[in-house]
């Protein structure tokens, strides 16, 4: 039971981990609403300097680049990530993070911490509790947005700007943090220090099996060298754990989810609907919702089926989606409001949370920082696709844009099924070495066999997790 303590110092450590993530939601969120008047200010400002009305094909290049270039920021900065966080600690990263005000993706360095000073027990729920962060912050950007608030002629620059109030908060609550004890054993060798935080975060003076896990990790670190970017893929030790990565991160993004979060306001209205800015917020509530039910069924379900749930529902709400912005009927628009809802609560079950922390489940310690680098550059580069590529995909297919996602969902689906492995209440040392005994299986060709020698990943989806077991 001790795997499931909750203290108070590991909750107000991770709580204040997870403001950078209300960052990022707050950036996604924001530009949802004020799109129409700050078309406008685009619109109005080019026209007057030009003397000449502005082209619809420009201010749609415009206002695209505007939605998706935080997306950039995100690359560069969970390339960054590695470097930062191994030199300067995971705690004064976050510090840095914000008084450089490197905000989007270097924010990744975060949910990275959160599983750092988590009990494995807790990994996936404290992992989700990033993305619970992520979608608040979207929700309270939306609710700004109202014309009523922020969302207007003369406040639209106040609600973009505001979103240095977490950064200062975040800042403040720092600083009564503590450095993640992984960072103090494992980098700086400062055992004492790492044990006495951890019995703090644990609330308990035996940790000795939480120094274990960590040594045992340390030891392993020590003796593989220190794997690089194209190691990731050239070893083949890594390189299923790192395909698997990317191809999860690009399940998140390529779901079409943030067409929802970028640009809903302007589908719903095209679909006919008064007041869309309502819709808009239903959904990022909606978000919220799903994403504390997905809090508790982490633990419970496991990821890979919560991912497959997840891929298959949104599949079957794009595809209920299509039909009702197709028909156009009074009554049927409302269908797309409902399904646009579906959509964005199954992605909250699976695909919106899993990506983010799983990658930190696949890989030890050693390989982590690089792995970490390349599944967040493709988070980011298809986020921001996505967001510059939809109102084209809209112009061209109208109605029908979702089928694009449709495609994008079954196929992600068809891949989880077969590739991914259920990380659940395993150590991250028992995962990759899953890894690594399936490659030593698959190199001499073996006779078949049991069932299980055909295909090692469906046996590593069985294992029961040690720690559940007990
Ligand atoms: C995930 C995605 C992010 C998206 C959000 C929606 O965090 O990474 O891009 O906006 O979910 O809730």
């Amino acid at each position: 039971m001790a795997d499931k303590q909750l203290t108070a110092p590991l909750i107000y450590a991770v709580s204040v981990a997870a403001i950078g993530s209300l960052q990022f939601g707050y950036n996604t969120g924001v530009i949802n609403a004020p799109e129409k008047i700050i078309r406008g200010f685009y619109n109005r400002t080019l026209s007057q300097r030009s003397g000449e009305p502005t082209s619809p094909e420009l201010l749609t290049s415009l206002w695209s680049l505007s939605v998706a270039i935080f997306s950039v920021g995100g690359m560069i900065g969970s390339f960054s990530v590695g470097l930062f966080v191994n030199r300067f600690g995971r705690r004064n990263s976050m510090l840095l993070v914000n008084v450089l005000a490197f905000i989007g993706g270097a924010l990744m360095a975060l949910s990275k911490y959160s599983n750092e000073v988590s009990p494995t027990g807790l990994r996936g729920a404290f992992g989700t509790l990033n993305q619970l962060g992520i979608v608040i912050g979207i929700l309270v950007a939306q609710i700004f947005g109202l014309k009523e608030i922020l969302g207007t002629e003369a406040l639209w620059p106040l609600l973009l700007g505001l979103t240095i109030v977490p950064a200062v908060m975040q800042c403040v609550a720092l600083l009564f943090c503590p450095e993640s004890p992984r960072f103090l054993l494992i980098n700086k060798m400062e055992e004492e220090k790492a044990q006495t935080v951890l019995q703090k975060l644990r609330g308990t003076q035996d940790v000795s099996q939480d120094i274990l896990e960590m040594k045992e990790e340390s030891a392993k670190m020590s003796q593989e060298k220190k794997v690089t970017i194209p190691e990731l893929f050239r070893s083949p030790n890594y390189r299923q754990a790192i395909m698997i990565s990317i191809t999860l991160q690009l399940s998140q993004q390529l779901s079409g989810i943030n067409a929802v979060f970028y640009y809903s306001t302007g589908i719903f209205e095209r679909a006919g609907i008064k007041e869309p800015v309502y819709a808009t917020i239903g959904a990022g509530a909606v978000n919220t919702v799903f994403t504390v039910v997905s809090l508790f069924l982490v633990e419970r379900a496991g990821r890979r089926t919560l991912h497959l749930v997840g891929l298959g529902g949104m599949a079957v709400c794009a595809a209920i989606m299509t039909v009702a912005l197709a028909l156009k009927e009074q009554w049927i628009r409302y269908i797309s409001i409902v399904a646009t809802f579906g959509f964005v609560a199954l992605f909250e079950i699976g695909p919106g949370p899993i990506p983010w922390f799983i990658v930190a489940e696949l890989f030890s310690q050693g390989p982590r920082p690089a792995a970490m680098a390349v599944a967040g550059c493709s988070n980011w580069t298809s986020n921001f696709l996505v967001g510059m590529l939809f109102p084209y995909a809209e112009k061209l297919c109208g109605p029908y844009v979702f089928l694009i996602f449709l495609a994008f969902l079954v196929i992600f689906f068809v891949f989880t099924y077969f590739k991914v492995p259920e990380t659940k209440g395993r150590t991250f040392e028992d995962i990759s070495r899953g890894f690594e005994e399936q490659v030593e299986r698959q190199s001499p060709p073996s006779p078949p066999t049991e069932n299980t020698e055909k295909n090692p990943m469906v046996e590593m989806n069985n294992i029961e997790p040690e720690k559940e077991a007990a």
